[in-house]
């Protein structure tokens, strides 16, 4: 092993030791009555927020293997409660309040899937009442949110996890071992997207024809949000609207950003740029449907400092290849959840001469010259690069990380741990990131945030 790829290893491992430390292990008051729930005893979750990723949520969490059992639902429009009964039972406790939920003694653990402006109230509470908590990404919906979110969950001394699913993939592991293994050198560049070219995937998702103040808890759903008279469309496709979403940095980016920081095991960024449009559906949205960003990462005690750009277009009309790319001085990792190219890839010590080169513009003495010197600087070994090679790695077919994303939470809840693969303090260094690809993007301004600290920087 060469003395530069040993320091690198030995920095990655004593960087995984920091980030575990800086993370999970940081001492705090854990641990008060986790052992409520032995690893027998089967775990009673409610579902709050039944829309289209609730009902994605609870089958996964179905489909964990931990024997976890749906009790009940909350939802704020009537047709989605009367559909958990259809689906699940009609002994399935349904309410439009969620605080019903959090008062029965019977529910272990809720999974908060409601728009992304209700995720750190409904948390809070949650973790306040004892519950154990699966939360959608983004955590938060504004970067002041974080904290406070952490905060309750140090106290509550509860299990809670952060639903960017993919990084329970095995695909996502393997580049976390190839890339920590210093298959790749030192990054220096990462790429990722995430576009799209449909209506319902620039979420214009259906609206139900009954839907109405009598059919939807309208006020509940507005929360901290303005005041507005109801607006089906506001309600059923909020993605659309900054008072209840976080557009397509906090829907999208985030789990490109989460999956970066899992592999790299970086705290994140400490400069975000944005440049975008609203280019295609000028439905009445108010975020752009086009973004890229530019996240400088600063060099720490476990990586080099890289740029990561990220990009959503909702109107890309060309070829949509959505995968993440990371690049070192040797190679590159190219994933998705689903596949993986590592590619090893070294330049040779002698830069080489001829060719598209000033070389051929010399005089002619002065050529032979050149050669002379060039070939005792750079004996044959130093002209050969190594060859180039590629690694394929792919998730075995069946492979479900939705419901392993789930397994590990309920598993860290029987063991009476905290330690989930994707804890607040994790999530927050992930969501926080996007949502000032946000604010970049509104202010037109370059955002300096703290990675370690987690709180934006004045200066
Ligand atoms: N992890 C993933 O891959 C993934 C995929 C899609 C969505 N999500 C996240 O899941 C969340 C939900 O997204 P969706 O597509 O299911 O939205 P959706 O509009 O289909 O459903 C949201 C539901 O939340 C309910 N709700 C809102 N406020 C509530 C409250 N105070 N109490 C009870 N119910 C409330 C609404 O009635 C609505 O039915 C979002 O945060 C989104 O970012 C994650």
């Amino acid at each position: 092993m060469n003395p530069t790829r040993r320091k690198f290893l030995k920095n990655v491992t004593a960087a995984s030791a920091l980030v575990a430390s800086q993370s999970v292990a940081k001492p705090f008051n854990i641990i008060k009555d986790l052992k409520k729930i032995s690893p027998n005893d089967k775990i009673r979750f409610a579902t709050i927020g039944m829309g289209i990723q609730g009902h994605s949520d609870t089958k996964a969490a179905l489909r964990s293997g931990t024997g976890a059992e749906f009790v009940a639902a909350a939802d704020l429009y009537d047709g989605r409660l009367t559909r958990v009964k259809e689906l699940y039972g009609k002994d399935i406790f349904t309410t439009r309040d969620h605080r019903e939920i959090l008062e029965r003694k019977d529910i272990d653990a809720v999974l908060v899937v409601t728009s992304d402006h209700w995720h750190d109230h409904i948390t809070k509470a949650s973790l306040a009442a004892g519950k154990h908590v699966y939360c959608e990404k983004p955590m938060v919906h504004h970067i002041n949110e974080g904290l406070s979110v952490i905060d309750a969950w140090k106290k509550s001394g509860k299990t809670m996890q952060v639903g960017s699913q993919r990084i329970s993939s095995s695909a996502f592991k393997e580049a976390k071992r190839l890339f920590q293994a210093g298959e790749i050198g030192e990054i220096n560049y990462v790429e990722s997207n995430n576009d799209r070219f449909n209506s319902i995937g620039a979420w214009n998702y259906s609206i139900p024809t009954d839907a109405s103040v009598n059919s939807v808890d309208w006020d509940t759903f507005l929360g901290d949000a303005p005041k507005v008279p109801f607006d089906a469309k506001r309600f059923f496709r909020w993605r659309n609207y900054r008072d209840y979403g976080t557009g397509v940095a906090g829907d999208l980016f985030v789990h490109l950003i989460t999956g970066v920081h899992f592999v790299t095991a970086s705290n994140g960024p400490e400069r975000i740029f944005s440049s975008g449009e609203l280019s295609y559906w000028k439905d009445g949205r108010d975020v752009p449907d086009v973004l890229v960003s530019i996240l400088d990462y600063p060099k720490t005690d476990i990586h080099a400092n890289f740029q990561m750009v990220l990009r959503v277009n909702f109107a890309n009309a060309g070829a949509i290849a959505n995968n993440t790319r990371i690049i070192g001085t040797e190679g590159q990792i190219e994933f998705t959840e689903d596949n993986l190219i590592l590619t090893k890839k070294k330049l040779p010590k002698a830069p080489g001469f001829g060719g598209y080169d000033s070389y051929n513009t010399f005089s002619e003495s002065e050529q032979k010259e050149f050669k002379k010197q060039y070939d005792a600087q750079y004996p044959a070994e130093m002209r050969k690069a190594d060859p180039v090679k590629e690694v394929r790695f792919d998730a075995p077919k069946d492979e479900d990380e939705h419901a392993d994303h789930f397994r590990d939470f309920f598993d860290n809840i029987k063991k009476g741990s905290v330690a989930t693969i994707e804890d607040p303090i994790f999530a927050f260094r992930a969501a926080a990131p996007v949502l000032a690809c946000n604010e970049s993007y509104f202010s037109k301004k370059v955002i300096k945030w703290d990675p370690v600290a987690m709180k934006i920087k004045k200066k």
